[in-house]
């Protein structure tokens, strides 16, 4: 595992854009896997400026998103489809076709995720998946727990993952109870992983996901597994992190 070490949140994302950039120049058929949630609201936010300068072309680019709360439309703005178009797709040039989220209006979890796993299968292997990371460990919705789901599933959401998430919604009781996320051996079959994680609040879990033991309790913890992971973490992100290594 590569870790750049940026020092805030704005840092972080500047030098993760550089990253999608560089990808998406030296490749413009890319397959980016893309995620939600705060941490890489900066990052699009560098990727619709880099576009608007001319300096990036999403036309050829084709997207699958990690995951989406089951029961919510993508008109719904804290859905995360109506997330990915207000914060990227909706500012550069990218074919909405080619943009591809979880139905979280399919009510029938085996139809959806059947689904859901034949899109991944069709688009192909993903070039640089994008994750966050939640709290608990979780990255997607995978949730802490006994073994490592390998396909997209229906999952319900840990009770600190709705605490967590509550923000968002006007009161913890709109937030929904179940999600359709990719799974774990999809996430893995990537050709490179960038995590993006900042936050004093984070360093413990990055120092589990990254320093613990490899086990489905720390969900991120499956990425030590990965050949060709780079961690891009603010400094607050990284403190648990660096003490473990230098212990080590
Ligand atoms: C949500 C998403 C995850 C994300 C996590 C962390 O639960 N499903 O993909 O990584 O939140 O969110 P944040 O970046 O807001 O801390």
């Amino acid at each position: 595992m590569r870790i750049i070490e940026a020092v805030d949140y704005e840092d972080m994302s500047r030098k993760a854009a550089n990253i999608i950039s560089a990808q998406i120049t030296l490749k413009s058929d890319s397959v980016l896997g893309l995620a939600t949630g705060s941490s890489p609201v900066g990052l699009y936010k560098c990727l619709v400026e880099r576009y608007q300068n001319g300096d990036l072309d999403f036309s050829q680019v084709t997207s699958v998103n990690l995951d989406e709360y089951k029961g919510l439309s993508g008109d719904n703005d804290q859905s995360y489809r109506y997330f990915m178009n207000s914060h990227l797709f909706d500012h550069v040039n990218i074919d909405k076709i080619q943009t591809f989220v979880p139905n979280g209006l399919e009510a029938d979890s085996r139809q959806e995720c059947e689904r859901y796993d034949q899109v991944l299968a069709d688009v192909g292997r993903v070039d640089i998946q994008l994750l966050g990371m939640g709290h608990n460990g979780h990255i997607g919705f995978n949730e802490p727990g006994d073994f490592f789901h390998m396909g997209t599933h229906c999952v319900d959401l840990a009770q600190s993952t709705i605490e967590a998430n509550k923000r968002f919604f006007a009161t913890e009781e709109d937030v929904p109870r179940q999600a359709y996320t990719m799974g774990i051996g999809s996430i893995m079959q990537a050709a490179g992983i960038l995590v993006i994680v900042s936050g004093a609040e984070k360093a413990g879990i990055v120092a589990e996901a990254f320093a613990g033991p490899v086990t489905p309790r720390v969900p991120a913890s499956v990425l030590q597994l990965h050949h060709n992971v780079i961690l891009v973490a603010d400094q607050a992100a990284l403190s648990e992190l660096k003490k473990r290594m230098a212990d080590l």
